[in-house]
């Protein structure tokens, strides 16, 4: 037994190390990826966002639970947005794969602004985590006006 162990240990560890990068083998197979890691980002902000609208009443291990998870996908997305997946079933626009670059500052605004949310959610200070809301949403608002299509 002990000798199976190890080499299913360093399998997982191999796993883990990769996910990030994922590699996909269809571009279809890419943009469900990436549809599916924005769609559990879009719920835990709509669920952040009804706190920080004062629809549903603020709470800080709640809001910390639902922001922890907004950071961790809001590093998932981009890795998918494949040479060659800029058509199919997804409203990715063109342009991303023509400005990478602002795409990926894009990207890279949002994880900023969601690992603050975290440290506002933490804090139990509803007015810091409403800016910090505010200013992760924005992040969204600015790359859809942008990379994505109507
Ligand atoms: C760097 C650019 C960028 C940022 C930042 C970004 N998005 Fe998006 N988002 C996109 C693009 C591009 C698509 C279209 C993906 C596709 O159809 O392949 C998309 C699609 C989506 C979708 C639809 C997924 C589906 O199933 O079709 C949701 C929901 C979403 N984003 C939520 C968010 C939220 C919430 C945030 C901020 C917390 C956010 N996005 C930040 C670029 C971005």
């Amino acid at each position: 037994m002990k000798k199976l162990l190890l080499p299913l240990l360093v399998m997982g560890a191999t796993f883990i190390g990769s996910s990030a990068q994922a590699q996909f083998a269809k571009p279809e197979d890419a943009i469900k990826y990436r549809k599916a890691a924005l769609t559990v980002l879009g719920a835990h902000t709509s669920r952040l966002g009804a706190m920080a609208q004062g629809r549903v009443p603020f709470d800080a291990k709640t809001a910390t639970e639902n922001a922890e998870i907004v950071a961790e996908m809001a590093k998932l997305p981009w890795a998918a947005f494949v040479d060659g997946s800029d058509s199919g079933d997804t409203k990715a626009k063109a342009e991303i794969w023509k400005d990478s670059a602002k795409f990926k500052d894009y990207a890279g605004k949002l994880q900023a602004e969601s690992v603050k949310l975290v440290a506002a959610a933490k804090s139990g200070n509803q007015d810091a985590f409403k800016t910090a809301f505010g200013a992760t949403a924005g992040t969204c608002k600015t790359c859809h006006d942008d990379f994505r299509a109507k």
